[in-house]
C-alpha cells in the first residue's frame, strides 16, 4: 500500500481515537504501558543496532519525516509538536523524551513494543511494518534515546 494512503488513514484512526477519549493530562508517566502479561517478553528485546552518529541520524530523518513522530512530539521530543493546538490532544498527552526518569524508567524492548502495537486508548498508533520496518523503528527509537542525553546541548548537527 502506498504510504499516501496509509498516513491518511492512521491520521483519521488517531483523530477518531482522540474525540472518543476521555482521559485528563497524563500523571502516571512511569507507568508501563505494555500490559503486563507481555512486559516480561518485550523487556528481553534489545537493540541490535550500536547508538551511533550514523544510525542516530538516520532514526532523526524518520522522526522528522516519514513517519511524522514529530507532529505530535515535537522537534525537541518534548511532547505537542507545532502543529498541534494546544489542548486539541485529547487523552494522555505525548511523553516528554528529555524526562530522564521516564527515559530510565523504560526498556528498549518496551518502547518497540510500543511502535509495534501503540499504546491502547491514546493517540499512539502502531508503527509497525505499516509506516516502519523493525529495522527503521530500532533507528528511530535511537534517536529518541538521544533526547534523554542532550538535555542542554544543542540537536545534532546539521539540521535547522
Ligand atoms: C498522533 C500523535 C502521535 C504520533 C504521530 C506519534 N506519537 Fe508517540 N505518543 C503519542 C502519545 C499521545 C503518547 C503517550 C501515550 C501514553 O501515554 O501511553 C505517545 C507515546 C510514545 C512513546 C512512549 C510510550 C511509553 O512507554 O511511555 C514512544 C516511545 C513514542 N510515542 C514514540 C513515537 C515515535 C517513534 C513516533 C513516530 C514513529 C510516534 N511516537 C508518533 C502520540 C503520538
Amino acid at each position: 500500500m502506498s504510504q499516501f494512503l496509509i498516513i491518511p488513514l492512521v491520521t483519521a484512526a488517531v483523530f477518531a481515537s482522540w474525540t472518543v477519549s476521555v482521559w485528563g493530562a497524563d500523571e502516571a508517566v512511569l507507568k508501563p504501558r505494555v500490559p503486563s502479561d507481555q512486559l516480561r517478553e518485550a523487556r528481553t528485546w534489545t537493540n541490535p543496532l550500536p547508538a551511533t552518529e550514523d544510525t542516530i541520524e538516520k532514526g532523526k530523518k524518520l522522526f522528522q519525516g516519514k513517519a511524522f513522530c514529530v507532529t505530535c512530539h515535537g522537534r525537541d521530543g518534548k511532547g505537542l509538536g507545532s502543529d498541534i493546538e494546544p489542548g486539541t490532544l485529547k487523552g494522555p498527552l505525548p511523553r516528554d523524551f528529555t524526562d530522564k526518569d521516564w527515559q530510565a524508567a523504560r526498556t528498549d524492548g518496551e518502547l518497540l513494543w510500543i511502535l509495534k502495537h501503540g499504546s491502547n486508548g491514546t493517540a499512539m498508533a502502531p508503527f509497525i511494518p505499516l509506516i516502519l520496518t523493525e529495522e527503521e523503528a530500532w533507528q528511530v527509537l535511537l534517536y529518541v534515546r538521544s533526547f534523554g542525553q542532550n538535555r542542554d546541548k544543542p540537536e545534532v548537527e546539521g539540521q535547522p
